[in-house]
């Protein structure tokens, strides 16, 4: 059976904890390595990897082909205006053929179900690189990186700050599958899809929603912020102003524990939804996810292909 990576809600958590505990051993292998020398195992060798990108990247991108290379594999990588792909030739036609040429897809689009559609017709493994509604990579990457702080996630309380977004929806599946609770810290218009979060009550998850900064940051031990305006979104500065007041800054972080970790997916718009003073601070961790973004993807990338 191919093995693609969607969404963390269809994957084991045993399986998850795997990712993550290969992606630290791949991790300490690269220590004081130049980022171009081929891995130890390459994991990839002889294998090619098509980056398909229907929106602008430079983690995700970036982190894939530099993984892939360590790895000892091969990368194609294209945006969607460089080839047919839903214009011209309907997108199972598209996956039929590209799974002939390629060992593996990384997709990033605009919409789940173009991503669902294309591994339903694909014949090789599919990774999600980011969609309107869901982030997995990312947050398996801010997973490994709150643990190599501070220690198993589970039973902690992690605060979402912001809009209820691609990333935030992910977070609310993570939340479910390693047992910690998840404060939603926004607006009640942007709040994450009601469907989504009853799914996840109903899967155990403890979820809440509040727009007070002392219920949301009180004992929060990882606070999560992203843009306002996702990829998607067209400049709106109603929607701004309504986010005004759910901005991490020195003030809300004052209300957390001395030892909370701040993470943020990138871009950031500082002096928006995070200020200098936070994402340059002790607390933040947002450059270490960053990095780990290129582990966690490497032991995705050996998972869908090798176990
Ligand atoms: N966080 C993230 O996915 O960054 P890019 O959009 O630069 O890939």
């Amino acid at each position: 059976m191919i093995k693609h990576f969607l969404d963390i809600k269809d994957i084991n958590i045993d399986e998850l904890k795997t990712i993550l505990s290969h992606a630290s051993e791949l991790k300490s292998e690269r220590i004081n390595k130049p980022k171009g020398s081929k891995d130890v195992n390459q994991l990839l060798k002889n294998f090619v990897v098509a980056l398909i990108f229907e929106k602008p990247s430079t983690r995700t991108r970036f982190s894939f082909d530099v993984g892939v290379r360590q790895m000892g594999g091969e990368t194609i990588s294209v945006s969607q205006s460089e080839i047919h792909f839903g214009k011209n030739e309907n997108i199972a036609d598209t996956a039929r053929v590209l799974s002939r040429y390629v060992d593996l897809v990384i997709l990033r689009t605009f919409d789940q179900k173009v991503l669902f559609e294309f591994a339903e017709y694909s014949s090789v493994p599919v990774i999600n690189g980011l969609t309107n509604q869901s982030h997995p990579c990312q947050v398996l990457a801010d997973i490994l990186t709150y643990e190599e702080c501070r220690g198993s996630i589970e039973g902690k309380k992690v605060t979402w700050a912001g809009d209820g977004n691609n990333v935030c929806n992910s977070y609310l599946q993570a939340a479910v599958k390693f047992g910690f609770s998840f404060c939603f810290f926004g607006p009640e218009k942007y709040r994450p899809e009601p469907k989504l979060v009853t799914e996840m009550e109903n899967s155990g998850g403890d979820i809440f929603l509040t727009t007070d900064p002392n219920v949301a940051f009180r004992q929060a031990h990882l606070v999560v912020t992203d843009t306002w305006l996702s990829m998607h979104e067209a400049d709106n500065t109603d929607k701004i102003k309504t986010f005004q007041m759910f901005q991490v800054n020195s003030e809300k972080m004052n209300i957390a524990h001395r030892d909370t970790i701040v993470l943020h997916c990138l871009p950031a718009h500082r002096g928006y939804e995070i200020t200098d003073a936070v994402i340059d601070g002790n607390s933040s961790k947002v450059f270490d996810a960053a990095e780990n973004r290129l582990h966690v993807q490497k032991a995705i990338m050996n998972w869908v292909l090798n176990s």
